[in-house]
């Protein structure tokens, strides 16, 4: 089956840029990739997925757009901005109740007009019926519903990152650096099923390295050969899952939804001393990873270390309280 068209979304080539203080204190040249900078609504590593999911969805004549995540999911901010953007509609089904004010990306949810059902942790844990209920209800009334999973993570979703791979083998043939690594955030590791695909068929020169932020790496391994399994069989691919997948365990915390003093202070410190803000929830705690990585040694990932910054700064805003008190110097509540 033929690659479904990409509709073109994200703002790209995304520059890249050194971060000099960092990377003096670190020993290595570290430089930021920036995804975060794809667009500002419909931004970060989603819209790069929504390119190709957004195309098969109007390849296939929708009219709507279904997805699902946290309250706060940079995915179904970027599924709702798109949808508008495009005059579709957007269902969201969120893990959580509605709460009294809306805040980070799911008040930009309700601007752009998405139609949200609030689901319970029961009910999310069979999100995939939710879902299919969902699609249900929107071909009852008529429309053409087009399923988008959480976090774009399919053979699909991931064919956005190939595309990266590409920009990025791209900028390096016309003068980048010649990374010895690149390092992104790995939640389901769709993105970086994508990179690991695209580095194959590109010639990207660089080992892709992934940090889970939420589950064991086992767990994110066997997802992203599943991921690559489907895409290769599904569009035929000339590619080979590769032997090992290098992922940088040990810094899933305490999961995802929990966000600590030490995510808080990577943000602070990336923003003071570098002028980038990093979310809380993905990349400060992937970025963490990666300096401790870094600091036990410095060659562990060679001399040029790109990092991805996949997005995600609306989430920030919820976290006021926690980041007040911690620029403030006061104790944290929650440690
Ligand atoms: C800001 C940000 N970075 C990284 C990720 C992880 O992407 P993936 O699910 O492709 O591993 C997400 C996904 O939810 C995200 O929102």
């Amino acid at each position: 089956m033929a690659v479904p068209p990409r509709y073109p979304l994200a703002l790209c080539p995304t520059p890249i840029l050194k971060l000099d203080r960092l990377s003096r204190q670190l020993g290595v040249e570290l430089y930021l990739k920036r995804d975060d900078l794809t667009g500002l609504l419909e931004s970060g590593n989603k819209v790069r997925k929504l390119e190709f999911l957004v195309g098969e969805a109007a390849a296939e004549g929708a009219d709507t757009l279904i997805s699902c995540g946290t309250l706060q999911s940079n995915c179904c901010r970027a599924v709702s901005a798109v949808a508008a953007r495009l005059g579709m509609r957007a269902v969201l089904a969120v893990k959580g109740g509605k709460p009294a004010t809306y805040d980070g990306n799911l008040l930009l949810d309700r601007l752009l007009g998405a139609d949200i059902r609030y689901l319970s942790d029961a009910e999310f844990e069979r999100v995939d019926e939710a879902l299919d209920g969902l699609a249900e209800e929107v071909r009852q009334r008529g429309g053409r519903p087009y399923v988008i999973p959480e976090s774009g993570s399919n053979e699909v979703g991931a064919l956005g990152y190939l595309e990266c791979a590409v920009e990025l083998a791209g900028q390096i043939g016309q003068g980048a650096p010649r990374f010895d690594s690149v390092v992104i955030t790995a939640f389901s590791g769709g993105s970086q099923a994508g990179l690991l695909m695209g580095k194959q068929l590109a010639g990207l020169p660089s080992d892709v390295v992934g940090v889970p932020i939420a589950f064991p790496a086992a767990r994110v391994r066997d997802s992203i050969v599943r991921t690559m399994v489907k895409a290769i069989t599904r569009f035929g691919l000339a590619i080979e899952v590769p032997k090992t997948i290098h992922l940088l365990d040990g810094y899933q915390g305490r999961g995802r939804a929990a966000v600590g003093d030490e995510e808080l202070r990577v943000i602070a410190k990336l923003a003071a001393e570098e002028g980038v803000v990093l979310d809380p929830v993905y990349t400060a705690k992937a970025f963490a990873g990666l300096m401790d990585t870094l600091r036990k040694d410095p060659r562990a990932l060679g001399q040029r270390v790109c990092f991805i910054h996949t997005g995600g700064i609306f989430s920030l805003f919820p976290f006021r309280e926690s980041l007040s008190r911690l620029l403030d110097g006061e104790p944290s509540r929650h440690s």
